[in-house]
């Protein structure tokens, strides 16, 4: 007997909107690119327990006439192209015709649209794909599609979904992508009838990035922008060395408007922040491509999140350097700043009323520091018996004594202090030393932060507070103050004095010793990603515990660190060498750079072929 037999067509429906929707954000996508594409400059979507229960979104575009109403839900129906060969040129998000079937195959849908050119309405219930219900109503022109539980008639996809917060969380992810993506758009995102989102048309990116973000993110952007002679153009916005977060998530790649996911483009944006931010942080930045269509193909992945390049190194290439030269600008300002800062007391007093502050900083005689000759910084090796030389390992400062070579977390070396002087700065961000053993390069932020992570450590059985004067007052999502009340006590473990309000509020009392009250946001922003990141992943409670402890004491250490670029007087630098000289660990940061690193006389001679 043959087995093989022709699916009914409402099954292979379900079936081809498993390549389509995948989870509630997947509608949301498509339902949003949809909007988009109809040419709307204000949508408003209220999501209710992470999509799974409902989704609503209503646009101001063209809408649709009566027979598209109901074409729209048919498989492979689309006014957007006519023929596969106008894939090379869609500009379009849309061009398959098959979201909006897909989605009605495994939903309850109410959709109402007017058309511009239409006095009224036309409103149509489908269950499962099937047009149930349908009248003429009175609407605005545009289109609002409701969509009520997702998966109702696939219960294997629906027992898939993660929880509503995770749900939830995609949602949020991708809406803010969206709103980035399309500035000039009004976008309003509602869960649970609390407002998430309300941002108004926007000017720039940059602008939208303000609305949608808070300080310290918002203080520090950096807009860049970048030809190629092959008619790729990158422009955008980022954050400059002082913000990162631990996690990609910040991270928005546009091609040619279309968001998009790619792990190498992901990290030529890491790639271009190298030497500015330490290893396991990451940007915020908005990137966006445009290219010709026929160097790009849209049409690689089901739910169009991926695209593939005609030349992916160039482009990966393109966006690292364009990213690194205009963080290096970024920062050779900020080193003006700094120095004009750094000398401003002695200055002021000789300045011209009509001196401008550029010619301050341009002047040749403001040297930010002096080293002296003298030999007063010469530490002197304590008289131990057991102390023969001090030498330095491969990559970093390491202790040797007699016929013993101290790992670095032993406290057996506490005691010596190598010889060495102190150079000076170099770039404003390594202290260089001379010692016996030749030239070393202290990255003065990486050390700092080491030092910072190992006092933060030891305080942590019996945390030092400050009381503020004033609370510091955090808003978060609703997800997020979920996420946070369910995990206090770790935050309280720090030394932090936190009460949790109603309205998504927390009000902090007090912060541990190292802690300034404006960190507290990223503090508690770095807990909840790594909660969430944890969570997602289901680690175990003792993992997660050192996951999370390391993860906070990490973010406090850099945040109460020295940075890179900080302008250090020479007192400064001497108490920071010393402390590192004792510190544990002191090899590395805490994410796992070096913090010192030498360069040996026997290398610089044979470099200056003083020896062969
Ligand atoms: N919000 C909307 N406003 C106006 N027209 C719409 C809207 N949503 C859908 N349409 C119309 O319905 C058609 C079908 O939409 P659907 O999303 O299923 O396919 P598509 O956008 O053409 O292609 P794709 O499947 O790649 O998204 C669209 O081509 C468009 O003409
Ligand atoms: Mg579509």
């Amino acid at each position: 007997m043959a087995l093989i037999k022709l699916l009914p067509a409402h099954e292979i429906q379900k079936i081809a909107a498993g390549e389509v929707v995948e989870r509630p954000a997947s509608v949301v996508k498509e339902l949003l690119e949809n909007s988009l594409d109809a040419g709307a400059n204000h949508i408003v979507l209220y999501i209710e327990d992470g999509g799974k229960k409902r989704i609503r979104i209503i646009d101001n575009g063209c809408g649709m006439v009566y027979e598209d109403a109901h074409a729209c839900l048919l498989p492979h129906a689309t006014s957007k192209i006519t023929s596969v060969h106008e894939l090379a040129v869609v500009t379009t998000f849309g061009f398959r015709g098959e979201a909006l079937a897909a989605i009605a195959a495994v939903s309850r849908m109410t959709l109402i649209t007017r058309h511009v050119t239409q006095l009224d309405g036309n409103k149509l219930v489908v269950v499962a794909g099937s047009v149930e219900q349908e009248s003429a109503v009175a609407a605005n022109i545009g289109t609002d599609i409701t969509i009520d539980d997702l998966f109702y008639n696939v219960p294997a996809r629906r027992k898939f979904l993660k929880t509503d917060t995770t749900e939830w969380r995609a949602i949020q992810q991708l809406v803010y992508a969206y709103a980035l993506d399309y500035p000039a758009c009004t976008i309003e995102l509602y869960h649970n009838n609390t407002t998430v989102i309300n941002c108004q048309h926007a000017e720039s990116l940059e602008q939208r990035i303000v609305q949608l973000f808070e300080s310290p993110l918002t203080k520090q952007l950096i807009n860049f922008n970048g030809t190629t002679d092959d008619d790729m153009t990158l422009a955008g916005v980022m954050a400059g060395y002082q913000y990162s977060r631990f996690d990609r998530s910040q991270i928005y790649i546009f091609v040619n408007n279309r968001w998009i996911k790619n792990h190498k483009l992901t990290a030529a944006v890491i790639k271009g922040y190298q030497n500015i931010l330490p290893q396991g942080q990451y940007p915020f930045a908005a990137v966006s491509l445009a290219m010709p269509t026929n160097c790009v193909d849209i049409n690689v992945h089901p739910r169009k999140e991926e695209v593939q390049f005609l030349h992916p190194r160039k482009v990966e290439t393109f966006i690292q350097e364009t990213i690194q030269r205009h963080l290096e600008q970024s920062l050779q300002k900020r080193v003006i700043q700094e120095q004009h800062r750094a000398i401003m007391p002695a200055v002021l007093p000789f300045i011209e009323d009509n001196q401008k502050e550029t010619d301050i900083a341009q002047n040749k005689q403001f040297v930010p520091i002096s080293y002296s000759n003298d030999l007063s910084h010469l530490i002197p090796i304590p008289q131990q018996q057991n102390v023969q030389k001090i030498e330095y390992g491969a990559s970093a400062l390491d202790v040797v004594t007699t016929g013993n070579k101290y790992s670095d977390d032993q406290q057996a070396v506490v005691s010596v202090a190598p010889l060495y002087r102190i150079i000076g700065q170099l770039d404003h961000t390594y202290i260089l030393l001379e010692t016996d053993e030749g030239l070393v390069m202290v990255d003065q932020h990486a050390a700092h932060e080491r030092i910072m992570y190992e006092k933060i450590g030891a305080q942590q059985s019996a945390p030092e507070s400050i009381q503020l004067l004033f609370p510091e007052i955090i808003t978060l999502t609703k997800s997020d103050y979920e996420v946070i009340c369910e995990n206090i006590s770790i935050l309280a473990s720090f030394g932090f004095d936190i009460e949790v309000w109603g309205n998504c509020q927390l009000r902090i009392n007090a912060t541990p010793l190292h802690v300034k009250q404006h960190m507290c946001k990223d503090i508690v922003a770095t807990l909840i990603t790594e909660l969430i990141e944890s969570q997602d992943a289901q680690v175990e409670a003792a993992v997660f515990a050192k996951k999370i402890h390391h993860a906070l004491r990490a973010l406090m250490a850099c945040k109460a660190a020295i940075k890179a670029h900080d302008v250090l007087q020479e007192h400064e630098m001497l108490d920071l060498i010393k402390q590192l000289f004792v510190v544990p660990n002191r090899l590395t940061c805490p994410h796992g750079r070096p913090t010192s690193w030498l360069m040996a006389t026997y290398e610089i001679e044979k470099k200056f072929k003083r020896i062969i």
